[in-house]
């Protein structure tokens, strides 16, 4: 059998070991991995020497903005900015305009998605007060998972009370998909900030104040009880304090399918990060004071928490610098970066390149039902690759990236080690820091997704269940 490709002298990573090795590929998939005499024929050779060879990067947390705000990014500018930065699949988040709340909506989206992307992607589904009832369809139209706004940020989606919550987790528990949460509780930061803009405090440190570790405590708390009485599978995106690890572990240790992520820049920024690049750093939830880090780092690396993201958030400078920091719209691109960034901590010694591989690719892609056609090299996976020179010397600067926005808290960050070349299924999408023209290959990965069978509790006293009993009830007095 003839290869279409197969890539010598790399070094291949995988959450275990690093082993010199040559990856065969054909139609997209890994055909053959190991020495260079036992690889099939190829109509293409590519030399990795010196370079790492890490399965693609699995982003499961970005905003590409499409459809709704074409001027902070799209799918074309997002998906070109993931294969600069390594990543081969992403999921896009549902606030753009519409919402992603119904089947239409979400059929329009992979549409848009589909056209345009140069990645892989999936799709969550909006799960809110208003969208219980389009849960079966937005399954059915191929959402990879649900998205909870238990705090408001940008695009004002309403935070769903406890009571559509503990509803909303009974429809989709039976479903298998998991649910992402985002993970601050509303109440306690609008009233927080209602009477701080009543004392005429508008200042980038405010945005911290009204939004102190207690509003994530609270809300993965009250969010792990909900999945564990119902059975729902849950994830907490954008860990960014050390606080709220302890009930993200006392629900890991109860038997919760709960899983976490963190970014970026909760790792690397901090408080003393505010003055250096005032309202560009301002995110949801905020970078806090830099004794968070350490524990964050820990759990990372002990497992507590399973991934990293980037919470991908793109807007203008226009919109990142307003003098009143209620006004600034939060958040900043990530996706780009991600990679990078964490190469140096590896050069750095703060974890090992199979550890990164582990946070990067193979949990994710375990922890959403892709793996191992994802988040592998194994024969059988698809081709999603990022090549990775460990030595090579690099200086971000906004100006550059892929991304729309171009204004990020990274500007002029130093790193070592920097991806390369990356492949989607076996096709080079950026090629020596080169764009392919691959504008429309990505493919959305519900329709490979395979979440374990759900372990539903509770059931007979789901909101569907008890109606279900007394209209049953009402009909057999009638009769
Ligand atoms: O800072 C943020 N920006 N946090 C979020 O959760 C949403 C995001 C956005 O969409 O801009
Ligand atoms: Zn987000």
């Amino acid at each position: 059998m003839t290869a279409d490709l197969v890539i010598h002298n790399g070094k291949v990573v995988s959450p275990d070991t690093v082993i010199d090795a040559s990856i065969a590929i054909k139609d997209g998939r890994v055909l053959a991995i190991g020495a260079a005499a036992a690889m099939p024929q190829a109509i293409e050779i590519f030399d990795a020497k010196g370079l790492h060879i890490l399965p693609g990067a699995i982003d499961v947390h970005v905003h590409f903005r499409d459809p709704g705000y074409p001027h902070k990014e799209d799918w074309e500018s997002g998906t070109a900015a993931a294969a600069f930065g390594g990543v081969t699949t992403v999921f896009d988040m549902p606030n753009t305009i519409p919402p992603t709340g119904t089947a239409d909506i979400l059929a329009e989206k992979h549409k848009i998605a589909a056209s345009k992307a140069h990645v892989d992607f999936g799709l969550y589904g909006l799960l809110g007060d208003d969208t219980i009832e389009a849960v079966p369809a937005l399954v059915a139209g191929g959402v990879i998972g649900f998205k909870c706004y238990m705090g408001n940020t940008f695009g004002k989606i309403p935070s769903p009370s406890t009571g559509a919550m503990l509803e909303a987790f009974e429809v989709v528990a039976p479903t298998g998909k998991r649910i992402s949460l985002h993970a601050e509780t509303n109440d306690i930061m609008e009233r927080r900030q209602k009477r701080l803009m009543a004392a005429g405090i508008h200042d980038q440190f405010a945005h911290l104040a009204a939004r102190p570790p207690v509003v994530a405590v609270e809300a993965v708390s009250r969010a792990a009880i909900l999945a564990e009485w119902t059975g729902a599978r849950i994830h907490i995106l954008h860990i960014s304090s050390a606080d709220e690890l302890r009930p993200l572990r006392e629900a890991k240790a109860r038997g919760v399918d709960i899983t976490g992520e963190t970014c970026p820049h909760y790792l690397l920024l901090s408080t003393e990060d505010y003055d250096r690049v005032p309202g560009v750093i301002a995110v949801n939830p905020p970078v806090r004071e830099a004794r968070n880090q350490a524990p964050i780092w820990a759990a990372l690396l002990d497992g507590s928490i399973d991934m990293i993201a980037t919470d991908h958030a793109p807007h203008t400078p226009e919109e990142k610098t307003r003098n009143d920091i209620w006004t600034v719209d939060c958040g900043f691109p990530g996706v780009e970066t991600q990679m990078p960034l964490m190469l140096n901590e590896v050069n750095a010694g703060r974890m090992s390149i199979c550890d990164y591989v582990r946070m990067s690719s193979y949990n994710p892609a375990r922890i959403w039902g892709l793996f191992p056609r994802k988040g592998s090299l194994q024969p059988g996976a698809d081709a999603d690759i990022a090549m990775v020179d460990l030595g090579r010397d690099h200086v971000i600067r906004d100006a550059e990236i892929q991304s729309r926005s171009k204004i990020s808290p990274w500007d002029g960050c130093k790193i070592k080690g920097l991806p390369v070349h990356t492949l989607v299924r076996g096709r080079f999408v950026m090629k020596d820091r080169v764009l392919a023209n691959t504008k429309g290959w990505g493919r959305s990965v519900h329709t490979i997704q395979k979440m374990p069978s759900p372990d539903v509790r509770n059931a007979e006293h789901s909101m569907h269940a008890i109606t279900a009993q007394r209209s049953a009830g009402r009909r057999e007095k009638i009769a």
